[in-house]
C-alpha cells in the first residue's frame, strides 16, 4: 500500500483530503477512523464494481471497527434516479444511520453522484466518502462537491453541493477498467492540460503508451495533477459563480452531442473530445491561438483513439446548445483557449462562427 500523493482541498470547515495511490482500498478503514465519524457506514456500489472491490472495502471498514452494509444499485446512468435515491434513503434508515455515519460511494461517477445526492439530503446531510474507481471519477466527479440525479427530462436536474469528507483514489482499480472507459477519462485529463497545465499536456504526449497500458506511475501522476488543478479552481469558486466555468472547456458542444445522441452512442469523455476540438477551432478562428495548438490537441486525441468529429448536423447541435445552462440572454458563453494551458471565457453572440466551427467538425477527422 502506497500513498503517492495527498491533495488538500481547502474550503474552511468543508476542507478534505484526496488520497491517491496504490492498494489504498485496504487502508480505507484506517483513514476513515481518523475522521469524526460514528462506526456505521453504508457502501453504495453497483454489481460489477462490488464483485471486484466490494469485499476489500467492507473488510477494511470492518477491521477498523465500522458496522458496514452494502447496497447495490443497477449499473449505468439510469441508476441516477429519484427512485434509486429513495431506495438508498430506506437502506440508510434500516442501517440506523445518524448524522455522523458515512456513506461510501464505491464506483464511477454515476455511483458518486447518486450516493452523494442521497448523502447530501438524508437527515439534511451525511458525511460522504468517495472511493472513485473510474479515471473520470478520480480526476473529476469525486472532487468539487457537485452531486446530482437525473429526471427523464434531463441530466443532473436535481442536485446539491455537498463536499465529501475524504476521497480515496486507488490507482490499482483502474487496471480492471475497460479500455474505452480509460480513454474517455483521459479526455478530461487532456482538458486540465488545455485549461491550466501545458506541462501536463506535454507529459501525456510523451508518456501516452504507458498511460494506455494503465501503468500505475503515469496514472498516479495524471490523477494527482488533475485533482490539484480541480481543487484550486473549486477553492476559488466552490459554487460555480465565476471561474469554475473554465472546467467546462469542451463541454458546451460536448453536452449538446451527448443530448443529440440521447446519451447512448458517446461516452461523456468522447463527447468532450469532440467539444474541445470545436472550441479550439473557434479559438483559432477568433485569433486567440494558433493552428499548431489545434493540431497538437487533435493529434493527441486521435492517438488516444478518441473521436474528434461528428456526423450530427451543426443545426441540431446549435439548437441543443440553446438549452444549455451556459446560455444567458441568447449569448453563449464559451470557454476558448489562448494556447495550450490558457483559457478565456468569451461571449459568442454571432452564431455563424460557431456554425462554421461545427461544420468543420463534420465528417472524418
Ligand atoms: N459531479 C461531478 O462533478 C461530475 C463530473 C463529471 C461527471 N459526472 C457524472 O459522472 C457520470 C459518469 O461517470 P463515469 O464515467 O465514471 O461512468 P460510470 O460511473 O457509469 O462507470 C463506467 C462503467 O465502468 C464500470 N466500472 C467502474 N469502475 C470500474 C473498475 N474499476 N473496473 C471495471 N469496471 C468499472 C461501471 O460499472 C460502469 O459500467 C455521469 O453521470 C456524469 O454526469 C459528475
Ligand atoms: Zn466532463
Amino acid at each position: 500500500m502506497t500513498t503517492a500523493a495527498t491533495i488538500p482541498v481547502s474550503l474552511g470547515s468543508r476542507s478534505y483530503r484526496i488520497l491517491i495511490g496504490h492498494g489504498l482500498l485496504r487502508a480505507l478503514g484506517d483513514h476513515c477512523a481518523e475522521l469524526p465519524l460514528t462506526r456505521r457506514a453504508v457502501i453504495v456500489t453497483n454489481p460489477a464494481v462490488n464483485r471486484l472491490y466490494g469485499r476489500a472495502v467492507s473488510a477494511s471498514l470492518r477491521r477498523a471497527g465500522c458496522h458496514t452494509s452494502v447496497v447495490e444499485v443497477p449499473g449505468g446512468e439510469r441508476a441516477k434516479s429519484l427512485s434509486q435515491t429513495a431506495r438508498l434513503y430506506r437502506a440508510f434508515l434500516r442501517h440506523r444511520m445518524d448524522r455522523r455515519s458515512a456513506v461510501v460511494a464505491l464506483g464511477g461517477g454515476v455511483i458518486g453522484d447518486l450516493a452523494g445526492y442521497a448523502a447530501a439530503t438524508y437527515l439534511r446531510g451525511l458525511p460522504l466518502i468517495h472511493v472513485p474507481t473510474t479515471l473520470l471519477a478520480q480526476v473529476d466527479s469525486s472532487v468539487g462537491g457537485k452531486v446530482a440525479v437525473n429526471l427523464p427530462e434531463g441530466k443532473n436536474l436535481i442536485g446539491a453541493f455537498h463536499q465529501p469528507s475524504l476521497v480515496v483514489a486507488d490507482i490499482g482499480t483502474l487496471r480492471s477498467l475497460p479500455s474505452r472507459e480509460l480513454r474517455a477519462g483521459l479526455a478530461e485529463v487532456v482538458k486540465y492540460g488545455m485549461i491550466a497545465d501545458p506541462e501536463l499536456f506535454t507529459y501525456i504526449e510523451a508518456n501516452l503508451d504507458a498511460i494506455l497500458r494503465a501503468e500505475e506511475e503515469p496514472l498516479a501522476f495524471l490523477v494527482a495533477r488533475s485533482c490539484t488543478i480541480k481543487a484550486k479552481v473549486v477553492e476559488q469558486d466552490e459554487r460555480e459563480e465565476g471561474m469554475r466555468a473554465i472546467l467546462n472547456f469542451g463541454h458546451t458542444v460536448g453536452h449538446a452531442l451527448e443530448a443529440a445522441s440521447r446519451y447512448r452512442r458517446l461516452l461523456h469523455g468522447e463527447a468532450i473530445s469532440i467539444g474541445m476540438v470545436v472550441a479550439t477551432r473557434l479559438s483559432v478562428m477568433r485569433g486567440l491561438c494558433g493552428g499548431d495548438d489545434l493540431h497538437r490537441l487533435r493529434s493527441l486525441l486521435v492517438r488516444m483513439g478518441l473521436p474528434t468529429s461528428t456526423d450530427h448536423s451543426d443545426k441540431t447541435l446549435i439548437n441543443t446548445i440553446g438549452y444549455d445552462k451556459k446560455v444567458k440572454n441568447n449569448i453563449i458563453y464559451f470557454v476558448l483557449t489562448k494556447g495550450i494551458g490558457h483559457v478565456t471565457v468569451t461571449a459568442i453572440s454571432d452564431v455563424r462562427q460557431l456554425t462554421a466551427a461545427l461544420a468543420d467538425a463534420g465528417g472524418p477527422a
